[in-house]
């Protein structure tokens, strides 16, 4: 199974630490939406989308690239990291994926350490993680998502 995941990640990095470890479970190509190379989606099997939550939902340039970019009909999955509310967090690229008749796999979200305003001053919130629990449990969701699209979850 070829996976494509959109994402942005620029307070920590605390998202991309996500994916890297999703990423070493198979054929996971990453794509930052905001170093956009030219992309063409329709030869992956199953395309993730996955941000940082910016005030409670994920990222507008995921949104936007996802209005974009996705094609009709492909099955998608949401990764997200959040300091302490995700708030609606995917709902509307899952918006989006629900109007192309995109098959929605599931959504994995964990904290991230959180610096926003006020956190920095006492020191941020959800300081270790994501942490080697909450990566474990990002494997456990991808390798899931990928046997329930008969794909092989690992290499
Ligand atoms: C501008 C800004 C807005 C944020 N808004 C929220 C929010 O609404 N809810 C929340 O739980 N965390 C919020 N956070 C914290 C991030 O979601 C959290 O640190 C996340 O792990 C960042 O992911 P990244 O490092 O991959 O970008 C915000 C952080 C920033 C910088």
């Amino acid at each position: 199974m070829k996976t494509v995941i959109c994402y942005y990640s620029r307070h920590h990095g605390n998202t991309l630490k996500v994916l890297e470890a999703i990423a070493q479970q198979g054929d996971v190509d990453l794509i930052d939406v905001n170093t956009r190379q030219s992309v063409r989606l329709e030869e992956y099997d199953c395309i993730g989308f996955a941000s940082g939550i910016y005030g409670f939902e994920v990222h507008k340039a995921v949104v936007n690239f996802a209005r974009q970019y996705l094609p009709q009909g492909k099955p998608v999955f949401f990764v997200y990291t959040y300091g302490g509310a995700k708030g609606s967090a995917a709902k509307s690229i899952m918006n989006i994926a629900a109007e192309r008749g995109c098959p929605i796999l599931g959504q994995f979200g964990c904290r991230g350490y959180d610096t926003f305003g006020p956190f920095k001053i006492i020191g941020g919130i959800a300081k270790d993680h994501p942490n080697a629990r909450d990566l474990e449990n990002a494997k456990n969701f991808y390798r899931e998502l990928s046997e329930k699209l008969g794909g092989a979850g690992g290499r």
